[in-house]
């Protein structure tokens, strides 16, 4: 869908409405949850529901670059997902791989430019490598900023932003008093990103799983019954148009 066909989404604004582009939301954030209820329903291993969800992860950001959202941000592994089993464990590692393996060349022709945001260094090497070329190679790229959260956790990555700033502190290169909010957004793994205006998070979930907490202050929530594997364009496109009806004031009146 290209920004004319776009502009037929938002018939489904409230009459007086303010017009539809700026309406749409610069940064969108999605917690992909239900792959493990969608298998179960279906009789399948786990694994098949992780599987079936990196289709409409596809689908997914492909319609968010024919948008022309600026940002994408998936949570595709948080820090306590260790703690499944073993084997769910090795088939998400594997399902990174082969994501990339299968995507990397369309999302960088399309000029994508993709960043891990959480720990790489705790992941196996193979997958450290593939998520490292991808950064590299996409890494000038101008396009839609693909976030893809993989051992990641919120409040891990403000303790990082913490001591980032502190060491700065000490060697002089900046005194307390001048730690701005900017200050800390640029210590984030999304820094020179807007801050997320639309959170999805499928599956009928409500809570923010410590997924970008510091960038969701003021984002609006939204979520879908439907579970990620099921979840689909027409769905999404419905989350937009959502989002385009909200009032948004931070704050003030
Ligand atoms: C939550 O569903 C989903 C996850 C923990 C993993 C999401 C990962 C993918 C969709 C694919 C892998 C990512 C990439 C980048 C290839 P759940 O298992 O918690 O669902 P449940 O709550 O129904 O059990």
């Amino acid at each position: 869908m290209n920004r004319t066909q776009l502009r037929g989404l938002w018939h489904l604004r409230k009459a007086g409405e303010k017009p539809r582009e700026e309406r749409m939301p610069r940064h969108v954030a999605i917690i992909m949850d239900g792959n493990g209820r969608w298998a179960k329903k279906h009789r399948l291993n786990v694994s098949r529901g992780h599987r079936q969800g990196t289709e409409t992860l596809r689908e997914i950001i492909r319609h968010t670059d024919d948008l022309g959202i600026e940002a994408l941000s998936l949570y595709a592994f948080s820090t306590e997902n260790w703690n499944r089993p073993a084997e769910e464990v090795a088939a998400l590692m594997q399902l990174i791989l082969d994501f990339f393996a299968s995507e990397i060349d369309e999302l960088d022709e399309k000029n994508v430019r993709i960043l891990i945001l959480g720990d790489k260094s705790a992941l196996p090497e193979q997958q450290r490598a593939v998520l490292q070329e991808a950064e590299e190679r996409t890494g000038k790229n101008t396009g839609l900023r693909l976030n893809i959260a993989i051992n990641y956790g919120g409040r891990a990555e403000l303790a990082r932003a913490a001591a980032e700033i502190a060491a700065l502190a000490r060697d002089g290169k900046l005194k307390p008093e001048e730690v701005s909010e900017q200050t800390v957004a640029d210590h984030l793994y999304t820094r020179g990103q807007p801050d997320v205006d639309l959170l999805i998070r499928t599956s009928g979930e409500m809570r923010l799983s410590n997924f970008l907490l510091y960038q969701n202050a003021y984002a609006e929530f939204i979520f879908p019954e439907v579970l990620w594997p099921d979840f689909t364009v027409a769905e999404y496109d419905r989350c937009l148009a959502a989002f385009g009806r909200r009032d948004r004031r931070y704050g003030g009146r």
